[in-house]
């Protein structure tokens, strides 16, 4: 998975595009370059490393000319390697392009091409691409033509965009699978893998659908099937984030910036129209068995969905991760799949709601970002308005889905007559003051939580245990650790301890409990028997805790006390801190915090 971006404009392009890139770097990191048309030529600069390494190796920003495109690259193809870096040139240099994804028939195309005498200059599978168009030019010079015959060639999940000198005024892009997005200016106009590439230029967007493909002037574009060449008639959308909501705005970094959001985004989960949430909830309703679907950090948010639909609404809604999920689903027009994604473009998700489909199921999803191939492809979706995430490890997103998930159990649970009015009011009352309470807690703890990672970055291998509803927060918990740290958290659930775990306990295992509130009785009594259990064998024992909890204050060696909190949101609060955890111990770690090593955000590649 790799960023792409494209501008056309009546003026010098290279600054902008380069600050397009830029916030796309959260897509793939490892690589990047600049293609450039001027006075017919295209000027290609790209190299390994960072966005801004690169900048200062290349000097791209200083680029001349009024159309062109970039690319910031996550390698699948070929390694990390200047030559494999896009753009990539064709042979004979009168075409550039840029690709996301897969060529699936790249290799057999490219013994083809190289019999024809066309000589590679990466290990990529992209340059077919630029190899193909040159060809189909040759034989009839007409871009939009060669461009067309050339996709009609290619297989597999990809977006592209190329530039040539045959079309100095023209941006080409298509797509299959992996996202692409217009951004609609004035006099210029831009594309990119989504709308972070055009955002602080635009908000006005248009999303392009699998097989189709657009020729973009600085002044119009026009959207065709890649089929049958036809002109489609596209809606035109407005953003409606805030361009402010994708900068750092003072925090050293977006993971903390995000962390600190949480207020503010929790408030945008309470503000979704109750119609919308409604619409959810009776979608479920009707439906025989609704799975849960998400993968990563999504998962363990549907984990927690799971646990809220059996608690208030007393029906069995599974959690299943999207890679295993055909593996896994039994389905039929009757079932339904509820998808959680911040992207709206992970591979396995999208794979998941198609298997789905293909048995007539019907299809619900929570997704982030607007436009996104999620988004369009349900019956049924919630926009959950967090504002851009650009830190590659999901917190404000991934929490706002919590709260979203909580809202339709809560609806769930009164049409099926399992709650009260006054528990309803009582349990949404608990919601509206929760800002506040995230606010304080944050303002509150982020000294103490600092001081805790300081001193215990030392500690490599952690186990992170709960029960109930924390259990799938103590499994998003460790994973946070690890994304960020590259530390061993392995999430548990506390009953786990005894059926073989005990046996790795020592002095030197460190364990993070997430205890509930006292008046949780089960739940509170069996995480101190699991705390007891490493106590005795000599376990280090850190806990986040509430006000009133003096059994657990004399068992934990080091922890962190919360305020009394309406138990619905407890185990949210304590996964809060838990990001806080992460957060420090990964500064003091000297991590690369907002793009951990071998990530990427948008995973949209099998
Ligand atoms: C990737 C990211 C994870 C994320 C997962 C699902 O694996 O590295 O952080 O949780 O994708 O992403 P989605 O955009 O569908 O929520």
């Amino acid at each position: 998975m790799c960023g792409i971006s494209g501008i056309v404009s009546s003026e010098n392009i290279a600054k902008d595009l380069f600050s397009s890139i830029r916030n796309l770097e959260y897509r793939g990191y490892d690589s990047c370059g600049l293609a450039v048309y001027a006075e017919g030529k295209i000027q290609l600069r790209k190299n390994t490393g960072e966005v801004d390494e690169v900048n200062k190796k290349e000097r791209l920003t200083q680029l001349v000319g009024n159309l062109g495109i970039a690319h910031t690259r996550w390698a699948t193809h070929g390694g990390v390697t200047k030559e494999n870096s896009h753009p990539h040139f064709s042979a004979n240099m009168e075409f550039a392009i840029v690709h996301n994804g897969i060529f699936s028939n790249y290799q057999k195309l490219k013994s083809e091409l190289s019999a024809e005498g066309f000589e590679f200059r990466s290990m990529t599978d992209s340059e077919v691409f630029a190899h193909l168009v040159e060809r189909a030019y040759a034989q009839s010079p007409n871009v939009e033509n060669a461009f067309v015959s050339s996709l009609l060639q290619v297989e597999g999940a990809f977006a592209t965009a190329m530039i040539s000198i045959h079309e100095p005024d023209l941006l080409f892009c298509a797509k299959n699978v992996s996202p692409l997005m217009l951004g609609l200016g004035e006099s210029r106009n831009f594309i990119g893998s989504d709308i972070n590439a055009f955002l602080e230029f635009t908000k006005t967007a248009v999303t392009l659908d699998d097989g189709e493909y657009a020729i973009v002037g600085k002044q119009d574009y026009r959207i065709k099937d890649v089929a049958t060449k036809e002109e489609k008639e596209k809606n035109v959308f407005t953003i409606h984030w805030d361009v402010e909501s994708t900068k750092k705005g003072g925090y050293s970094h977006y993971m903390l910036k995000e962390i600190f959001d949480q207020p503010f985004t929790t408030k945008q989960a309470l503000k979704i129209e109750k119609e919308e949430i409604e619409k959810m909830a009776k979608m479920i309703q009707q439906s025989q068995l609704c799975y849960l679907v998400g993968v990563g950090t999504t998962f363990y948010v549907s984990m927690v969905g799971q646990y809220f639909f059996a608690q208030f609404a007393k029906r069995h809604l599974p959690a299943v991760s999207s890679d295993e999920f055909k593996d896994i689903a039994i389905l039929s027009d009757k079932n339904m799949m509820l998808t959680v994604s911040q992207s709206g473009e992970t591979y396995d998700t999208k794979m998941a709601i198609n298997f789905a489909k293909s048995f007539q199921s019907k299809t619900g999803a929570i997704v982030n970002v607007m436009g996104s191939a999620i988004s369009m492809m349900v019956d049924n979706v919630i926009m959950q308005g967090s504002g851009a995430e650009i830190c590659v490890v999901s917190t404000k997103a991934a929490f706002s889905q919590m709260m979203i998930l909580l809202r339709i159990v809560l609806e769930v649970a009164r049409l099926d007559n399992h709650l009260s009015e006054d528990q309803y009011k009582e349990y949404y009352t608990a919601l509206e003051d929760f800002p506040d309470v995230i606010e304080t807690a944050l303002n509150e703890q982020s000294g103490f939580i600092r001081n805790m990672a300081d001193t215990s970055v030392k500690i490599h291998n952690w186990l992170f245990l709960g029960c109930g509803v924390y259990f799938p927060v103590a499994m998003e918990s460790a994973l946070k650790m690890k994304e960020v740290t590259y530390l061993h958290a392995e999430g548990m659930a506390t009953g786990f301890l005894k059926h073989g775990t005990l046996a790795m306990i020592d002095e030197s295992l460190y364990s993070l409990f997430f205890v509930p509130p006292p008046d949780q009785i089960d739940l509170h009594e069996r995480t101190l028997i699991a705390i007891e259990e490493i106590k005795a064998r000599g376990g280090k024992v850190y806990g986040f805790i509430f006000e009133g909890d003096e059994k657990s204050e004399q068992l934990l060696d080091h922890l962190i006390r919360l305020p009394k909190v309406h138990f619905l949101v407890a185990p949210f609060l304590e996964m809060i801190m838990a990001q806080l955890f992460a957060y420090y111990s990964a500064l003091k770690l000297n991590r690369n915090i907002d793009k951990p090593r071998n990530l990427a955000k948008s995973v949209t590649v099998a």
